[in-house]
């Protein structure tokens, strides 16, 4: 049975105080850290690189789920690795083959995810599924926090969820509205950045996330 998993995206944290923000969202009931990777190159935005998982590795026993939106990850696995991440996720898009990415990742016994954009679908992955833990569903384009939430990549989600028995996470605009259709559609692990670190309360966006308030 999959767990039912929040994971709060740091990208959306005051990152001026982001070692007590990650304690409060720890504190709040969260179960991953979502750790949002972004290299001008892939996506039109920069963010944080292995320094910042190695800083925030002993602030929190919870799992660090690292999301790399850049070009060439193969270069850098083993620094995210050695810095503490738990899941090393990377994006199907990228031009290297995905199979020597994730058989790095292994090698370094962390878990491998991959990631799809909206506009790929399941189709170009199915190859490489018994070889990852995880598939990462974008539900915006990736690049920013607080875009809207892209209803029509519920349906990849259905379908892969036939065929993909792993954990299945799903990233972009996820709020209180949509978190019961992404579950139902067949996601156990929910990313959120805005929705839960633009809340007064983290624990009942949280609680909300997981449809119980
Ligand atoms: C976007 C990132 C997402 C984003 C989620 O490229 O991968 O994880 O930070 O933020 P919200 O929940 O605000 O869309
Ligand atoms: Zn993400």
């Amino acid at each position: 049975m999959l767990k039912n998993i929040v994971a709060p995206s740091i990208l959306s944290a005051d990152f001026s105080k982001l070692g007590q923000e990650i304690k409060d969202i720890e504190k709040a009931g969260a179960d991953w850290i979502h750790v949002d990777v972004m290299d001008g190159h892939f996506v039109p935005n920069i963010t944080v690189g292995p320094a910042v998982v190695r800083s925030i590795r002993p602030v929190t026993k919870l799992t660090l789920d690292v999301h790399l939106m850049i070009k060439s990850p193969e270069k850098y696995i083993e620094s995210f690795a050695k810095a503490g991440s738990d899941i090393i996720t990377f994006h199907s898009e990228i031009e290297e083959d995905p199979k020597e990415v994730i058989r790095l990742i292994k090698y370094y016994k962390k878990k491998a995810g991959i990631s799809i954009k909206p506009g790929t679908d399941i189709g170009s992955i199915e190859k490489i599924l018994p070889m990852v833990d995880m598939v990462l569903v974008m539900t915006v384009e990736p690049g920013f926090g607080g875009q809207s939430f892209m209803s029509g990549c519920l349906p990849k989600i259905e379908n892969l969820r036939r065929i993909f028995k792993k954990d299945i996470e799903i990233d972009g605009g996820i709020n209180e509205e949509n978190s019961r259709d992404c579950r139902s559609s067949g996601a156990n692990a929910l990313v959120a950045g805005s929705f839960v670190f633009g809340a007064k309360d983290y624990s009942i966006a949280i609680k909300k996330l997981r449809g119980g308030v």
